[in-house]
């Protein structure tokens, strides 16, 4: 059986971000796009929290945001199901997540195929989940880093993008190295999504070339 072959868009794109909380990667992105560097425009920032501060950053910037309590939902499906009815009316070409703290359910993740990007604090497959940078801490590794992955319905187990190597060091706390590592999600993340909109990027099967 031949194998299946995705190609990213070369287009000037229609982005959707999703966040949780602070929202310094969705900065890093829209900064890029400010400056010229990315091909897209944000059409949406999404949140599943009122108070995240990267919904009012977004504000801020005039951009279009998007908020749902999921206690108004009786299902994860419902929920989600709502969302793609929002995404699909604007015709979102890439969905990021940049700090989004819920499970996007299957379904959600089945209807936009390497369409959805990912920044995991650590280099996958090693740490998946929660609490990274401690789970690296505690595990003893020389090395950590930040990962850009298309989503899947396997949590942290996509097809890998981007990844960017930090050292670990004998001194270092969560704080310090989640702050080493943040400054590569910066230049990776926002990198990753360029690749993706000057048509750079191919998936075959697990793997994801650059050209
Ligand atoms: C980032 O460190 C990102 O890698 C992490 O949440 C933080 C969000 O920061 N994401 C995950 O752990 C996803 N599993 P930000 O809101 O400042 O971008």
């Amino acid at each position: 059986m031949s194998e299946k072959i995705f190609r990213s868009p070369k287009k000037k794109g229609k982005m959707a971000v999703f966040l949780s909380g602070r929202g310094s990667n969705f900065r890093a992105i829209h900064d890029s796009i400010l400056k010229g560097k990315i091909n897209a425009e944000i059409s949406v920032v999404f949140s599943n929290k009122r108070k995240a501060q990267g919904l009012k950053l977004a504000k801020e910037r005039n951009l279009n945001t998007l908020y749902l309590n999921p206690k108004d939902y009786s299902s994860k499906v419902d929920y989600d199901k709502t969302v793609i009815q929002e995404l699909k009316k604007i015709g979102v070409d890439l969905i990021c997540l940049a700090g989004y703290m819920k499970i996007l359910t299957p379904h959600f993740c089945q209807q936009f195929p390497h369409r959805i990007m990912n920044i995991h604090p650590a280099l996958l497959p090693a740490f998946p989940g929660l609490h990274v940078q401690k789970k690296a801490l505690e595990w003893g590794v020389k090395y950590s880093g930040a990962t850009v992955h298309f989503v899947t319905p396997d949590v942290d187990m996509g097809p890998i993008i981007l990844q960017s190597v930090v050292p670990v060091y004998q001194d270092d706390t969560e704080e310090t190295l989640s702050e080493r590592i943040l400054k590569e999600e910066h230049r990776i993340y926002p990198e990753a999504v360029k690749l993706f909109f000057q048509g750079k990027l191919e998936v075959r099967g697990r793997r994801v070339f650059i050209y």
